[in-house]
């Protein structure tokens, strides 16, 4: 299932991968011949061979080959890495529009009908526009089989990518900008799709709402947690990650820091609650403030309820 073979993934692999066999070939040209020139140097101008140094002084024509050659060999680099990056600017009108929300650590992709979800669905040969969104801080979208990368800066609006996938598989898709601890853990995956199965996955949101209903609200929770990438900074064992520990959380005492003066508290649904919407309220000792955006707009209140029924669960 997993595709390994990455080649012409989409339409911008050739225009890179030129660019790049470009500048690869003539830098290869380079080192072997200046590998050749320094060896027959050290040969023809030891000291045996050459013992009375010679003190050259200008050569007008040396200084116009060493200036000309090496400026047409970057102005074809040049030219091939232009027309390979050109296009990436121009997404075309028709194109689908996913937004892609980044946050300390993880990727969402939210389709225009609504729907959510933490792999990147796509139909094969029809044109994707990614609009990029940063919450916190500066994160990079990263598919590496169809050439894209692009950062996404928190503030700044109209950052997107555009490709048109080209074959149908798995791709791997991940932050390649470090963005703190679990930097890492934005890992995902792109699965593109024939474009029939592709609208039966996107049209189908009754089969979503069918199986939301049979399946369990703490298995709900779960799923719900881990598609906003809670598990990136809190452990479901008891062990000590950028926040608390899920682990015996519910019912449980803590002592939290608020408005500047220290109190236990009893880890309820209220205190649930807040702790996800207002992160930094009540701080749980030992933990650094700021670390956490709210998730306000982001979760509903029906989704804090199936969280909670989870987090009772994880003793
Ligand atoms: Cu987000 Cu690295």
């Amino acid at each position: 299932m997993y595709n390994t073979e990455i080649t012409q993934a989409s339409n911008f692999v050739k225009g890179v991968d030129t660019a790049f066999l470009v500048i690869m070939g003539i830098s290869f040209v380079f080192l072997l011949g200046l590998t050749a020139v320094m060896l027959y140097f050290i040969y023809r101008y030891n000291r045996k061979r050459h013992p009375k140094p010679i003190q050259i002084e200008g050569s007008t024509r040396l200084e116009i080959v060493w200036t000309v050659i090496p400026l047409v060999l970057v102005m074809v680099m040049f030219y091939y890495g232009w027309a390979g990056w050109k296009p990436m600017g121009k997404p075309p009108k028709d194109a689908m529009e996913v937004t892609v929300i980044g946050r300390m650590w993880n990727f969402i992709f939210e389709y225009e009908n609504g729907r959510k979800t933490d792999t990147l669905y796509l139909p094969k040969d029809q044109a994707v526009k990614l609009n990029l969104v940063a919450l916190d801080v500066i994160h990079s979208v990263y598919i590496p089989a169809f050439r894209v990368k692009q950062d996404m800066v928190p503030g700044k609006d109209n950052t997107f990518m555009w490709f048109i996938p080209q074959r149908e598989g798995t791709f791997e898709l991940y932050c390649t900008e470090y963005c703190g601890l679990n930097h890492s853990y934005m890992f995902n995956y792109v699965k593109v799709m024939e474009s029939e199965a592709f609208n039966t996955w996107y049209s189908d949101t009754t089969a979503v709402a069918a199986s939301a209903e049979i399946e369990s609200a703490t298995a709900a929770g779960r799923r719900i947690m881990q598609s906003i990438g809670c598990f990136a900074c809190h452990s479901l064992d008891g062990s000590k990650l950028v926040g608390p520990t899920f682990k015996g959380l519910y019912g449980s005492e803590r002592t939290v820091t608020s408005g500047g003066s220290k109190k236990v508290v009893t880890a309820d649904d209220e205190y649930i609650r807040k702790a996800i919407f207002e992160p930094d309220a009540e701080l749980v000792e030992g933990f650094g403030r700021g670390l956490m955006l709210s998730y306000r707009g982001q979760l509903s209140e029906d989704d804090i309820l199936l969280i909670i029924e989870y987090l009772k669960t994880v003793q």
